[in-house]
């Protein structure tokens, strides 16, 4: 496998073929030697200032959160000067294997990605592996049977979060009560571990149990349609807290909640993950109690990342990103210093 200057190298060369093959081809003529216009000549490319190509696999923009997350590694990535290849799979797993694909045949340095699915990865990690390309994965955890086949994984501890909110569910219901739960995308790694760590923390408080689940997709629209049927449904009535895997779902249940008569808030609890702006806001109008945070600006780590797997230094195999728990009582004064 060539190294990164050799890469580099060759890719200056082929760059700068074709741009004299393209001079050549629009009838550019060159200026004689000595003539005072003529542009001055371009030092010989350095590859050791040219900076690598970096794919990027994006799960899509479902949330607020998401958006917050693509901002960061783009900003990031430019900050850099890193070549950014930035492909957005709108949701789907089939669309994130072709980027990866996509990548290996533009031969980039360093392929990162945030899977939107825990399965279904090793085939194409095993292909992108034998390209002899790095893989950093960030924000969601692939679920493989050979850790190899990436180097390190940067993102949240999602089952800590589940664990959170599940504390702060028990001390703002005073431990009892039926409790409706929107989960986020199937099979996608945060939805299994927020309800892992939820469910794990209510065993601590057999009074409180989920009687209404079903995923939300972790969008507003899909919230707000999934908790509109949950209090029409038989059990509707019984609901005094809502567990939402991110502050878009919440947000859209509120809409929900409100059209059926109800205090978000107040009638019915609730608790989200994520910590956007918006759940401020709605936590300053008393309608949403609390937000676990989960941080979406990991553009400066991954980076950091992406670095030192291309100076081949060491790193840490599992980076775990650091996160608080914001609720109503104080959240006039936290979104002072909100950054998403
Ligand atoms: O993987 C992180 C989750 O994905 C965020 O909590 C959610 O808002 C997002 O879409």
């Amino acid at each position: 496998m060539p190294d990164l200057a050799t890469k580099l190298t060759h890719r200056l060369a082929i760059a700068s073929l074709t741009i004299t093959a393209l001079l050549a081809f629009s009838g550019c003529e060159k200026k004689p030697a000595g003539d005072a216009h003529a542009s001055a000549p371009k030092p010989a490319a350095d590859a050791s200032k040219a900076k690598a190509r970096i794919g990027f696999s994006q799960i899509g923009a479902e949330s607020d959160w998401r958006k917050a997350n693509t901002d960061s590694i783009q900003a990031e990535a430019a900050a850099r000067g890193y070549d950014l290849v930035f492909v957005d799979a709108q949701q789907k797993q089939e669309n994130q294997i072709k980027a990866l694909r996509s990548f290996i045949v533009q031969d980039v340095d360093v392929i990162a990605f945030s899977p939107v699915v825990e399965t279904g990865w090793e085939p194409v990690l095993k292909e992108i592996k034998q390209a002899g390309i790095p893989v950093v994965l960030t924000d969601r955890a692939v679920e493989v049977s050979d850790p190899d086949l990436f180097i390190t994984f940067i993102g949240a501890d999602f089952v800590e979060e589940g664990r959170r909110a599940a504390r702060v569910m028990a001390k703002i219901t005073g431990g009892k009560g039926s409790i409706a739960e929107l989960q986020g995308t199937p099979g996608s790694a945060p939805a299994i571990d927020r309800k892992k760590g939820f469910e794990e923390e209510l065993k601590n408080h057999p009074d409180l149990k989920i009687i209404k689940t079903q995923t939300g997709e972790f969008t507003r629209a899909k919230g707000r349609e999934v908790m509109e049927t949950f209090l029409k449904s038989p059990e509707g009535k019984q609901i005094i807290a809502l567990y939402a895997h991110n502050d878009d779902m919440a947000l859209g249940a509120i809409q929900a909640i409100e059209e059926a008569g109800l205090k978000p808030g107040t009638d019915i609890k609730i608790i989200s993950i994520d910590a956007v702006r918006p759940a401020f806001d709605a936590m300053i109008a008393g309608k949403l109690n609390c937000t676990v945070e989960c941080n979406p600006l990991l553009g400066p780590q991954l980076f950091d990342a992406i670095e030192a797997v291309l100076a081949k230094q060491p790193v840490e195999k599992r980076i775990v990103t650091k996160a608080s728990v914001f609720e109503q009582a104080t959240a006039a004064e936290d979104i002072k210093t909100r950054k998403y």
